[in-house]
């Protein structure tokens, strides 16, 4: 997919991000301590997300990734596929999910239907965002960081055809 042409527009400042982040490790820290902890990322989006939430959870963890595709071109195909999944076992461990964006939840609830299969002792949500949609959706993510507008939105992370990911903030681009 070739690079879109437009401006960044920025939604979520990088500053923003951070101080978000250290009241959800306070939170995660409150509600998983005791039990062991994996903070289980879905690649790639979630790969920045994931490197500094779990550096404000000052538990110890064990870090592990899965990654799942439901997305082409921009456009949510519809089927959610797995790629690869976790390598170590997470049964009767606490399992903290980490994603970057919950849009449809249809990601989000193959994943956890899959987590849920390999029965660990806790399996909660962090997502980065949340795009306004429905309650049902909203309610299956423990520690959420912001609620956005239904739109497409790059950077901390999140891509369009595979760029933008490396932005320290959170933005959409403008036709
Ligand atoms: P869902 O299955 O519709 O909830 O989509 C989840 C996945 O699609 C996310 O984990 C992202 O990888 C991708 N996605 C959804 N919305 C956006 C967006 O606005 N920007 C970038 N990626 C997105
Ligand atoms: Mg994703």
């Amino acid at each position: 997919m070739p690079h879109r042409k437009g401006k960044i527009e920025p939604l979520i400042s990088s500053e923003q991000i951070q101080a978000r982040i250290l009241e959800l490790g306070r939170e995660i820290e409150k509600d998983l301590a005791g039990g062991e902890l994996v903070a289980v990322g879905v690649l790639k989006g979630s790969f920045i997300f994931m490197a500094d939430l779990v550096r404000s959870i000052k538990s110890p963890l064990r870090c592990d990734f899965l990654r799942v595709s439901s997305y082409e071109n921009d456009r949510s195909t519809g089927v959610v596929r797995m790629e690869f999944d976790l390598t170590q076992s997470i049964t009767d461990k606490n399992v903290l999910l980490i994603e970057d964006i919950v849009d449809s939840g249809r990601s989000l609830r193959y994943l956890l239907k899959h987590l849920q299969s390999k029965r660990p002792a806790k399996l909660r949500v962090a997502s980065l965002l949340y795009k306004e949609l429905n309650p049902e959706v909203r309610g299956m993510i423990d520690y959420c960081g912001f609620t956005i507008p239904n739109e497409f939105v790059i950077g901390y992370g999140l891509d369009s055809g595979g760029l933008y990911r490396s932005l320290p903030y959170v933005g959409r681009v403008t036709e």
